[in-house]
Parts: structure tokens; sequence; C-alpha cells
């Protein structure tokens, strides 16, 4: 083959590498740059405006006791006070989110992990965290003790 006739086989093969390389540099640019511009725009998520969920039964929830239930995937905490109310909180204590319990000895909701106590209204007695638990609504609809966000 003589260098006429090799020419234009050169050429072709030049563009075709610059293609590629063209074609590599833009993969890699999406590769790096879709993930990042996906983290930097949130998806659109469809906003709960209501939600509620059916903690237990009432039968099941005696005077003095406490039940742990899952409310918007976290745990959260129904009682029945010795005088016979239900009312439902947030089981993340606001100290450092530990799980609370409720204590029937002492007729008060309780956090282990540091000794924090909350009335039965979820205000603060003593101990570290700092604020009340979150309070959420309780509806009895026959015997669903019903939760939902106040
Ligand atoms: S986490 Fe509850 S008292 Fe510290």
């Amino acid at each position: 083959m003589d260098e006429l006739s090799a020419r234009p086989q050169r050429i072709r093969r030049r563009r075709f590498l610059d293609y590629s390389f063209g074609a590599a540099l833009a993969a890699l640019a999406g590769t790096v740059l879709y993930p990042v511009i996906n983290y930097l725009i949130p998806p659109k998520t469809k906003e709960i405006t209501h939600q509620a969920v059916v903690a237990g039964k009432a039968g099941e929830l005696p005077s003095n006791s406490g039940k742990i239930f899952a409310f918007e995937g976290r745990p959260a905490i129904v009682l029945r006070t010795p005088d016979g109310e239900v009312r439902a909180f947030t089981a993340v204590c606001t100290h450092l989110a530990c799980n609370v319990q409720y204590r029937p000895d002492l007729q008060h909701i309780w956090c282990a992990c540091h000794d924090g106590h909350y009335d039965l209204h979820g205000q603060v007695l003593s101990g570290p965290p700092p604020r009340p638990l979150v309070e959420y609504k309780v509806t009895l609809k026959g015997e669903d003790i019903i939760v939902s966000r106040t």
C-alpha cells in the first residue's frame, strides 16, 4: 500500500478515534454529573397532609398501661392513663432519641437511656430531655384507637 492510498484510511481511523474519545468523555461526564444533579434536585414527593393509623384495640389497652406502635415510620406510644384517658405521643426521646416506655409503677413515661421522665401529657418531669414529647391526636372509633397528627 502506497502513501497516497493509505492517507484516507488514516483520516477515517483518526475521525473514528476522535468520535470514540468524545463519546467516552460524554459518557464519563454523564456518569459523574447525573448523580450530582440528581442529588441537588430532590425528586418531587407527594405531600402527606393527613395520616392516621390504628394503634391498637381499646380492649387491649387496660388502664395504667402503654403500647409501642409505628406512626409515620417511627416509634410512637399510646397509653391509657390510670383515669382511663387514651393519649399518644412520639416514643422517640427528645434527648438522644432512645425509645421511651410507659412505667405503670411510676405512672409516667420513662426513657431508660439516661433516666428521662415525662408526665402523662408528655411534659418533661426530670432528667436530660430538653423538650416535651410530641403529642398526637387520638380518636376512638368502635374498638379502634386511631392516632393522627393534631
Ligand atoms: S435519650 Fe432519653 S434521656 Fe437520654
